[in-house]
């Protein structure tokens, strides 16, 4: 099969589209012929060694993905050859191989039907950022209806936080730097959308939502804008911590987390055990549902266009980039 071979760890840039033998399914285990694939930052991090995976070389990137089964290992009776199945986060892609491949295969506890009403490529990028926005927005448990801010809401896991937080009835406060996301964002139920460039979105914030703070962000930024963040929280306001796209916070003082009782937590979406993972689908899909929302695609690349797909990517998407493989 054709599959983007990475060699060794160092950059996106030298993937190679090479030929490998077709995957065998192990027991309990499906092989896949992948129809459409879906890129996330962390393939990039993989690559440059930024991320805790150990995969043998050469190793193929690549999270998400839908495609038919085609071959079923011993023991497999959930599904059998000509389903269609999405893959929910698991380790495909990170210690194993991925889905930027003609075919692959996937622990069959890591795979569900997919929803009748989205189109393939609209679902394949699905599981990871909403397993990762339901993550963010449940760390603290179930939160009343409150305010959410979301940094770098126009992203992946950015669109998945505003649709999940508004069918929990929060009111959502997005940040992007982009005035055309910005709208789609308030289309998109955002009650307010600012600039991190503006040097005034901290005040216009609080003016917006004046008396009421926020009571739990969402960061997938990180960097200087931080802190700035910190100061939008009311009293025992959370942050739960997602990405770094704009890498380390410079300066960080634990004063300012005192006087409001602020909390701060990780999130990790490969922390999901694969039960924990099809429980939280089985809710985000009631969510969307109730709320007649569904997932956002920002454009779709050819297979043999990968590289271009991530430099998308890097420019900043509205939703997931994905690949059509097949
Ligand atoms: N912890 C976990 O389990 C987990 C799971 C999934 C993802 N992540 C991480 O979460 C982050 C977001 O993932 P994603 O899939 O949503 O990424 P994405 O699709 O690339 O979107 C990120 C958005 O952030 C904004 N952005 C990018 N660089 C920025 C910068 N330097 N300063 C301010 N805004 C910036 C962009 O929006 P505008 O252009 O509109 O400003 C972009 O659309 C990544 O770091 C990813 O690795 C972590």
């Amino acid at each position: 099969m054709k599959a983007w071979l990475l060699d060794s760890l160092g950059s996106i840039e030298n993937l190679r589209l090479g030929e490998v033998p077709d995957p065998t399914p192990a027991p309990g285990e499906a092989v896949l012929d992948v129809e459409y694939a879906a890129l996330n930052p962390a393939d990039r991090y993989l690559a440059e060694g930024q991320y805790p995976a150990k995969p043998t070389f050469p190793h193929i990137l690549g999270r998400d993905g839908i495609g038919a089964v085609s071959a079923v290992g011993q023991g497999v009776i959930t599904v059998k050859p000509g389903d269609r199945r999405l893959i929910l986060r698991s380790d495909v892609g990170v210690n194993r191989p991925g889905t930027f491949a003609q075919r692959v295969a996937v622990p069959v506890e890591s795979l569900v039907a997919p929803p009748a009403r989205w189109p393939a490529q609209q679902a394949a990028g699905a599981p990871l950022v909403y397993l990762t926005a339901h993550q963010a927005l449940t760390n603290w448990g179930d939160l009343p209806p409150g305010v959410v801010l979301i940094t770098g809401a126009s992203g992946g896991v950015g669109v998945a936080s505003l649709q999940l937080a508004r069918a929990m009835l929060h009111k959502v406060v997005g940040l992007s730097r982009d005035p055309i996301k910005s709208q789609k964002l308030s289309d998109l139920g955002a009650s307010l959308v600012v600039d991190p460039n503006d040097g005034q979105w901290v005040r216009k914030v609080k003016e917006h939502l004046k008396p009421q703070r926020v009571d739990l962000a969402i960061d997938n930024v990180g960097g200087a804008l931080f802190n700035q963040v910190i100061e939008t929280l009311g009293e025992h306001g959370r942050v739960s911590c997602v990405g770094r796209l704009a890498g380390p916070v410079p300066e960080f003082n634990t004063a300012a987390l005192f006087f409001r009782r602020l909390r701060i937590g990780g999130i990790m979406v490969g922390a999901y055990a694969p039960a924990e993972s099809r429980a939280a689908w089985d809710r985000i899909l009631a969510l969307l549902d109730e709320t007649d929302a569904a997932p956002i695609v920002d454009s779709v690349h050819p297979f043999d266009q990968l590289k271009q797909a991530f430099a998308q990517l890097a420019r900043g998407p509205m939703g997931k980039v994905v690949l059509k493989v097949s």
